[in-house]
């Protein structure tokens, strides 16, 4: 059978989606190939969240293109994922030597295609068409055992939802990921269980705004074919100790929660509009409920975050901080910032600064505004200069750097619980875990430490890495 790379570009959901689409395709019986250079296919999953995102995968294709199909013509490219939905046949167009356009609904079909393209029933295929009950279809693992060198995974990724209906005018995922759409919690629960069953420990929970998980009803494909309702959850006020319904959200986070042998969960993308009191006190309640928030705040100017069409202000955020941080103390929190938003004075840059100060993430993902095909962002007045963009950006990552570096310092000297993962990638002789407020620890153990709780104590840190000790000697 044919051998399939996929290269991955952008967020945890397009490495989620590559891994289902891999585990599909390795189903089918293809093998996965080490690199573009030895692969029969070569399948590039890719972000459309930023211009660059998108030059980087079609650059990439065009020296494929180039390079391997002179020695090798009968190799098969595509492109998948948010620019495959967004651009479809003009890929094609573009690249003549692409075979296959799949785009953010039909991962699932990727494997057919490739069989249709090997046995020479198609040549070219584009599909970007919405499909019913898509959302249920990234389901399947590359679990121990089913490759050969994927070794025991000890934390996994689980999508619950697919698409976005905020509409934050800067922000194209809407249009690539379509509406929001959940799968019910009892098909989510399911797949959990089987990875807890093969060992798995940490389960992030995975969407593009997952706070909105459920909130609007879809019919999933499995639903249908069992000839029931999907089992949508709706706000309910029962067994809450709480004045507030708890969202379909947190109803979830329960029922994973339940999950006997499963010892960490954690989610993301959330939105901060998403931090009802429900969700923020069940962090104080749910003991798997890691001590770690990805909130994206992109601004902290409330003009701009109005511009941003983001739904709340910079007082909401701090408080939703505030909040969080009663509940639990110790709580790790990082951030996505947009620089250079149109519009963006040097006194809402300031604000923004003034924000990073005052929150004190302990990091902060950094994005130069990058106008989105479509989005109303893109034709609003007073574009800012790429020079602009720059310096600020400069200067934030300065203050995001010296903030973390001071929160990264703190942990010296103290003892704290890792989940170990594996491998450092970098240097194997370490192996690699992480605090439960999400830190990287790197400390010299060994394989038989894969998958296990340990106390380490922080001996040093790098830059956003900590180094340990096990606590316990002869561990
Ligand atoms: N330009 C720059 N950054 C963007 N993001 C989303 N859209 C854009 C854009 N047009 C950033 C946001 C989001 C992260 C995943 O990407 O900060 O949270």
């Amino acid at each position: 059978m044919p051998s399939v790379y996929i290269k991955t570009y952008g967020c945890q959901m397009n490495e989620r989606d590559s891994e289902a689409v891999a585990s599909q395709l390795v189903a089918k019986g293809y093998t996965l190939a080490a690199s573009e250079h030895v692969a029969d296919v070569v399948l590039l999953n890719t972000c459309s969240v930023r211009d660059n995102a998108e030059q980087k995968a079609i650059n990439k294709m065009e020296n494929i293109a180039g390079d391997i199909r002179k020695h090798r013509p009968n190799v098969v490219l595509g492109f998948l994922g948010c620019m495959a939905q967004s651009r479809g046949q003009d890929l094609i167009d573009r690249l003549p030597d692409v075979d296959l356009v799949i785009g953010t609904q039909k991962f699932h079909r990727t494997a057919d295609y490739l069989d249709d393209i090997f046995a020479g029933r198609s040549t070219k295929i584009v599909d970007t068409a919405a499909e019913q009950g898509s959302e249920g279809t990234i389901r399947e693992h590359l679990l121990n055992g089913s490759t050969k060198d994927k070794a025991k995974a000890v934390t996994a990724f689980v999508s619950i939802m697919q698409g976005c209906n905020q509409y934050c005018t800067f922000c194209i995922v809407p249009y690539t990921r379509g509406e929001e759409r959940s799968r019910s919690i009892a098909d989510i629960v399911a797949e959990c269980r089987q990875l807890v069953a093969h060992g798995v420990k940490e389960i992030t929970l995975l969407g593009q705004i997952v706070t909105s998980y459920g909130r609007r009803r879809s019919n999933s494909r499995e639903s249908k074919v069992e000839g029931r309702e999907p089992e949508i959850p709706q706000p309910s006020t029962l067994g809450s100790r709480l004045l507030t319904a708890k969202s379909p959200f947190v109803q979830l986070i329960e029922a994973v929660h339940e999950i006997e042998g499963l010892e960490r969960i954690r989610f993301t993308s959330p939105h901060p509009k998403g931090y009802g009191d429900d969700l923020v006190e069940a962090y104080a309640r749910l003991p798997k409920l890691v001590e770690s928030a990805h909130l994206p705040v992109q601004s902290g100017s409330d003009r701009v975050l109005k511009l941003m069409h983001r739904g709340y202000t910079r007082e909401r955020f701090l408080e939703i901080i505030r909040k969080l941080r009663g509940a639990r103390p110790g709580m790790g929190i990082t951030s996505d910032i947009i620089v250079g938003f149109p519009g963006e004075t040097e006194s809402d840059f300031g604000e923004t600064l003034s924000l990073c100060c005052e929150v004190e993430f302990d990091n902060a993902y950094l994005f130069k505004y990058s106008p989105r095909k479509d989005t109303p962002a893109a034709a609003m007045p007073d574009q800012i200069p790429e020079t602009v963009i720059e310096e600020r950006h400069a200067r934030l990552l300065e203050t995001i750097n010296d903030i973390g570096k001071r929160k990264y310092d703190a942990f010296v000297g103290r003892q704290t619980q890792i989940l170990v993962e594996g491998p450092s990638k970098k240097n194997s002789a370490r192996m690699t875990g992480r605090t439960r407020c999400n830190k990287i620890v790197l400390f010299d153990g060994a394989e038989r430490h894969r998958g296990q709780l340990m106390d380490v104590k922080i001996t040093r840190t790098g830059s956003f890495t900590l180094y340990g000790d096990p606590a316990v000697v002869g561990f």
